[in-house]
């Protein structure tokens, strides 16, 4: 299949530096062939635990050598000086956004983002962004006051950004208006929506407030991830 160009994806080059692939697979060959199918209409790759645990920074070298920023979604949380060597590798090797559990407290987050930063600032690179996990979607159980007091731990503690969901946005931009906001569970119009119940399509989420959308199955798992970027991004720009 031809690889599509930019230019005709119809999104700007900031737009598309707004959109991150989750590659949510075990396999990087399949990763790659991905990433590098998709790289038109995504700036940004999302490497997760299954990537990461199969291939480990070799998956991160990779899309960096496709142009790629990385945003590698580790979820950290453990004591604070593991956190903090743990993000400091990843601030060396070069990544951008990596994430960390909210509920781990202050002193794991503030640890975690002072490795994280003060490595990309030894390796010469340039300041990267922690992102704070609130409360993970699928954690019904969770009572509505948690997600304002982590939000309000990890500004705190220096994190640049957190993750949450579309619903909260709005109250997430209130409490914390220059905090970057990335949001899971993007969808096509009456696309399937697999584990996502709160999902949304692009211009709901960027007309919410959001900064960062990270979409996976919607493209990842189509029969033709090219058309199926094609047509979610559409409405945009
Ligand atoms: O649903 P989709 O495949 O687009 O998920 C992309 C990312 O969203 C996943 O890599 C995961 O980090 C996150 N996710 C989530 N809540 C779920 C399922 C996935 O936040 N219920």
């Amino acid at each position: 299949m031809a690889e599509s160009t930019g230019a005709s994806t119809g999104l700007s080059d900031a737009m598309r530096d707004r959109m991150a692939l989750a590659l949510d697979v075990d396999d990087l060959v399949e990763a790659n062939r991905l990433a590098r199918q998709l790289r038109p209409w995504f700036g940004v790759a999302k490497i997760g635990l299954e990537l990461f645990t199969a291939a480990g920074p070799d998956a991160i070298n990779s899309m960096l050598d496709l142009g790629y920023d990385v945003f590698l979604d580790l979820k950290l949380h453990d004591i604070p000086t593991t956190v903090r060597k743990s993000a400091g590798v990843a601030g060396a090797l070069g990544v951008t956004y990596l994430t960390m559990h909210a509920s781990g407290g202050p002193a794991m987050l503030r640890a975690g983002v002072e490795g994280f930063l003060e490595s990309a600032h030894r390796a010469g690179l340039p300041t990267p962004t922690a992102l704070a996990i609130t409360v993970l979607t699928s954690d019904s159980d969770a009572p509505a006051h948690i997600v304002p007091n982590r939000l309000r731990l990890a500004v705190e503690a220096g994190c640049g950004g957190i993750v949450c969901a579309a619903s909260d946005l709005v109250d997430v931009r209130q409490m914390a208006p220059r905090t970057m906001r990335v949001v899971p569970g993007i969808r096509a119009v009456g696309a399937e929506r697999h584990d996502q119940p709160k999902a949304v399509t692009p211009a709901e989420a960027i007309d919410a407030g959001a900064d960062l959308l990270v979409v996976g199955r919607a493209v990842t798992i189509a029969d033709d991830p090219v058309a199926a970027a094609a047509a979610l991004f559409a409405e945009l720009d």
